[in-house]
């Protein structure tokens, strides 16, 4: 048994929903993607939130409110450190990637873009980076493009040159993408959108939970993530924007607690990040996420990479001897855990049943990456997607639920 064995098991024993059975089997969950498990660390932060500090935020000067304020502020903080934000006030709160990513198609789309300029997006999108962008175009007569990707699922950068001109004012890509797991090379794509004058804007839902990031070292301008995705609990997840970035953007939603003054025609904005937090936040979620970003932290993002590449590439070997087709790369240098497949000639959908009848939890469907699908020729695929507390052992029940699938369908 190798140490990083020994360290799975333990942190198993934090996650309560692990050890349950479905049917009679005990459940393998393989949908990470969509979302991940949650440890009892995160649960706990929730629970004590409303067992001991409920109150809302920044609005009354009593002793529950103030905890509760000092709680969602330091949960800020955390959230910065972790993704190597220079400071909390540059994230922030939101209810996951698809809100945020919609904050910065209105607040800076609508904003700044014009008939004539362009946004460059790619083929492997999530529906949420490609959709707020169609309306943000429609809106304003940009036009939307899209980076091509080559037959193993990568990014096609061969015509970069022309797709990324000075008509370009913002590149918004996915860090890794949830449908093939491929991983974008950001250095790269920053610096050519810099050297253009393009604002870059990173899609984290799944490039965050699983892969170190630092914004002030790759010099993203923006970065959009879940909460859900990364061990916290569902509508937790922010925006991180460099602050000047930030300022000049148009609020998003309007409401209670993001305006300093209101009068009848016209109102004024709170400074960054308030001037984005309209209404009664995602509190006690927030907290839950620092929790999160706590256990991740101490786990060491660095070593939650290297053990999924090691499960990553363990479990797309023996797919392919199982005789699947992997649709994305096979290369785990450039790539993460999402692993979509074709088993056989078995519908996505009809193998996940079969799948579930033995206790294995995959996805199966377009995952919101419908381009991603057409670009493939294939209606969905079945997904399997992993995370830490995932091990060889339930890979292994993964292929042997697909062996029984063979039978069923022989
Ligand atoms: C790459 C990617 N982007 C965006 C999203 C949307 O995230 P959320 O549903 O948390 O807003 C997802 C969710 O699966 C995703 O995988």
């Amino acid at each position: 048994m190798s140490e990083a064995r020994l360290e799975v098991e333990r942190i198993r024993a934090d996650f309560p929903i692990l050890s349950r059975t479905v049917g009679d089997r005990p459940m393998v969950y393989l949908d990470s993607a969509a979302t991940s498990q949650k440890p009892r660390q995160v649960i706990d932060a929730e629970r004590d939130f409303y067992e001991l500090h409920n109150a809302n935020v920044h609005r009354g000067i009593y002793t529950l409110s103030e905890e509760a304020t000092e709680l969602y502020e330091d949960a800020r903080a955390k959230l910065a450190a972790f993704v190597g934000a220079p400071d909390p006030a540059t994230i922030v709160f939101t209810r996951g990637t698809t809100e945020s990513l919609n904050l910065v198609a209105h607040g800076w789309g609508r904003r700044f873009l014009h008939e004539g300029d362009e946004v460059l997006i790619t083929e492997m999108e999530h529906h949420s980076n490609i959709v707020p962008w169609q309306l943000c175009a429609a809106a304003t007569g940009a036009k939307l493009r899209y980076l091509p990707l080559t037959d193993d699922g990568l990014l096609d950068l061969s015509d970069l040159g022309s797709l990324l001109t000075e008509r370009t004012k913002i590149l918004s890509v996915t860090g890794m993408s949830n449908a093939l797991g491929t991983l974008t090379p950001l250095g790269q794509l920053v610096e050519a959108a810099h050297a253009v004058g393009a604002v870059v804007c990173i899609d984290g839902a799944q490039l965050v939970p699983h892969h170190p990031v630092d914004v002030t070292e790759l010099d993203v301008d923006l970065l959009a993530f879940s909460g859900h995705k990364m061990l916290g609990p569902t509508a937790s997840g922010g925006l991180y924007g460099k602050r000047e970035l930030l300022e000049a953007m148009d609020p998003f939603l309007g409401g209670g607690e993001m305006i300093l003054e209101v009068h009848h025609q016209t109102a004024t904005w709170k400074e960054v990040p308030y001037k984005f937090e309209a209404g009664t936040m995602n509190i006690a979620q927030e907290i839950g996420l620092a929790a999160a970003v706590d256990y991740l932290s101490d786990l060491g993002m660095d070593a939650v990479r290297a053990y999924e590449e090691e499960l990553t590439r363990y479990a797309i070997d023996r797919l392919l001897d199982a005789g699947a087709r992997i649709i994305g790369p096979k290369d785990v240098s450039v790539r993460g855990g999402e692993i979509s497949f074709w088993y056989r000639d078995v519908h996505p959908h009809d193998l996940a049943t079969i799948l579930n009848e033995e206790g294995v939890a995959i996805r199966a469907g377009h995952h919101c990456a419908q381009l991603v699908m057409r670009r493939f020729g294939v209606p969905a695929t079945a997904r399997a997607s992993l995370y830490v507390y995932n091990t060889k052992e339930e890979v292994d029940r993964l292929i042997e639920a697909l062996g029984r699938a063979q039978d069923l369908f022989a």
